[in-house]
This record gives C-alpha cells, structure tokens and sequence, in this order.
C-alpha cells in the first residue's frame, strides 16, 4: 500500500532482517547461535511480548560501530520509502545497547549519518525518540536522560517500551517530569499487554501525548471517551498483535471498533522484521482482513500525520 503515511510507532533495532543480521555478525566476528537465515526465521515464533523480546535483544549483539547502526536504519529507509511511508518517528533503546558496552554516542551518531540525509535519499523526514526499558530501574533511565544531553538536538523525545505488565507507568514519573523541563516529546507504550490503568495512568502521571498500542482501551468505556475527547492519537501495530498473541487473529483486531468509536488511530509496523511486514504491509492487511474501506484508509493515513510531531508547514510538505 503506497498512500503516503507517516510511520509513527518503529523499533528501529526491530527492523534487523536476518540477512543484514549475519552480514554484521561476520562483519564483526560475532557468532549468532542459529546456523543460518531460515532456522533463524524458525526462531520467529512468539508465545507473547517477552518471548519476542528474549530474541530481539539476543539479536541486537550483532550492532557494534556507526557504521552498523546507519546501516540499519538506511535499509529501513528504504523498505519504508517503497511502501509510502513519507516521514517517520523512529524508536531506539539506548540502554539495550549501552548494557552492552555500546556506548550512547555510536548508537546516535550511526543513526543520525542515515536520517540526517534521509530526506534527499529517500524523500522521508524524520525523527527521534529515545526509549527508556521499563524492565529496568527508574535510575537507570534517569542516567540515561542525563546520558543523552549531549545529543539533545538529535533527539525529539522520550518513549517507555519493553516488558509492560508490573511496570507500570507510574514508575518512571520523575523521569518524564525531568524530561518535560528538557523540552522533549513525551509517548508510552500503555496498553499492549498491560492494563487500561497504564493508559490512564500515562496520560496522568507521565503526561504523554501520544500512546503507543493503547490497544486495551476498549475494555474502559469510560477510558475510550477520554481519548476520544481529548484528541489522544494511538499508535497501532495490527501484525505485531496478531505475532504477539495479543489478539487471537487479524480478522478479531478491535481496529474496525475503534475508529466506529471516533478514536484518532494510527497503523504503524512496530518491528517490521520480526512480525512479518512493513508500515504498508500492515495497511494491505487491516484493508484485506478487516475489509477496511478506502475512506478508512486514507483517514488513518491522514490521521498519521496529524499525529505526527511535525509542524505544519513541513506536515503539509509529507502529505
Ligand atoms: N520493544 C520492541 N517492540 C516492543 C513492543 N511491541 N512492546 C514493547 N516493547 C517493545
Ligand atoms: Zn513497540
């Protein structure tokens, strides 16, 4: 699906295919304990969030240098390009990389040598947001806040991803607190595997404007009128729900529901790698399972970057 969107909702570690995977273990003499590209793929069968995640940060050990990290991003790019996306909000996970002696500057310095130039190359503007591992201790983000000041003009915003249930929002308050005073964008994962209290909860405590999944929202009726009056974007990510057990098949994806419900969606690929399609792919099979119309289509492509951190004059450029 080429309408052009924006991808709102991307991991960029989660866009490691195996082949770019095995050319940077070679690359830089790391051996993957998987003989080749196909029993990799067999790995690729998930019970839930946490057994995708075991093999997403095992995979992350092939990502050492600049080089590696630009590398990954410009093949992002150029799936993404190919599939409409026009501008994206890309996710990165500093800690998974500094726990492992990659330190913070490499990460962002290789990132940034594709999206400085991504405009020209692939005609898609772009943006950063830091994640914080919400698995990990609150000091821990906080020390990576303080880690990233010298890269703050890189960077737009701040995000909480990985394990969800027993973390919930509330546990990284001073964190966004400090990040607000820093002038950073504020989004959450809420919602995925986790209650609808985290959503509420983000919004509250954390003060984000966007949510990120969201997806259990419509189990608080009350929770959904919220959002719908308050204009609160959800970035949703149909083929990672379905690849997760989040939702039993695409053809039961609450999608369909949800825009009847007046909710601001978003469709977005999270790790376009691991569950099996891109931000189009993702468009093609909400249009094909849900019978979503081309009307619908185009308002969540529309929604896209109205959900966007763009201003306005480069929003209406992207469109
Ligand atoms: N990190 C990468 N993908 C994620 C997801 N879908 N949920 C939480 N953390 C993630
Ligand atoms: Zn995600």
């Amino acid at each position: 699906m080429s309408l052009p969107k924006a991808e709102l909702h991307l991991h960029i570690e989660g866009t490691l295919e195996p082949e770019l995977a095995f050319e940077l273990a070679a690359r830089n003499g790391v051996t993957l304990p998987y003989a080749d590209t196909d029993a990799l793929r067999e790995a690729y069968r998930f019970e839930d969030l946490q057994s995708f995640l075991n093999l997403y940060y095992e995979l992350m050990a092939v990502l050492r240098t600049e080089r590696d990290f630009a590398d990954l991003a410009d093949a992002y790019l150029t799936r993404a390009a190919a599939q409409g996306v026009r501008h994206v909000e890309m996710f990165f996970d500093p800690q998974a990389h500094t726990a492992r002696g990659v330190a913070l500057g490499i990460v962002v310095e290789g990132l940034w040598r594709a999206l400085e130039k991504s405009v020209e190359t692939h005609g898609i503007s772009t943006r950063l947001i830091m994640c914080f591992l919400r698995d990990e201790s609150a000091a821990s983000a906080m020390e990576t806040l303080r880690a990233a000041r010298p890269y703050l003009d890189r960077i737009t915003g701040i995000g909480l991803d990985s394990a969800e249930v027993g973390h919930p929002p509330v546990k990284f308050r001073e964190v966004y607190e400090a990040a607000a005073r820093l002038g950073l964008r504020r989004v959450a994962h809420a919602g995925e595997e986790g209650p609808p209290e985290y959503i509420t909860e983000a919004l509250d405590v954390l003060g984000v404007e966007r949510v990120d999944h969201g997806l259990r929202c419509m189990e608080d009726p009350a929770l959904v009128e919220r959002l719908v009056r308050e204009r609160i974007p959800l970035t949703l990510c149909p083929l990672s729900n379905v690849r997760l057990r989040t939702v039993d098949t695409l053809a039961d994806h609450p999608l369909p529901a949800m825009l009847d419900a007046g909710l601001l969606c978003t469709v977005n690929s999270d790790d376009p790698a691991y569950f099996g399609g891109y931000a189009g792919d993702n468009f093609d099979a909400v249009h094909r399972t849900l019978g979503l119309s081309e009307e619908r289509l185009r308002e969540l492509a529309r929604n896209s970057f109205t959900a966007s951190f763009l201003e306005d004059d480069e929003e209406r450029r992207a469109r």
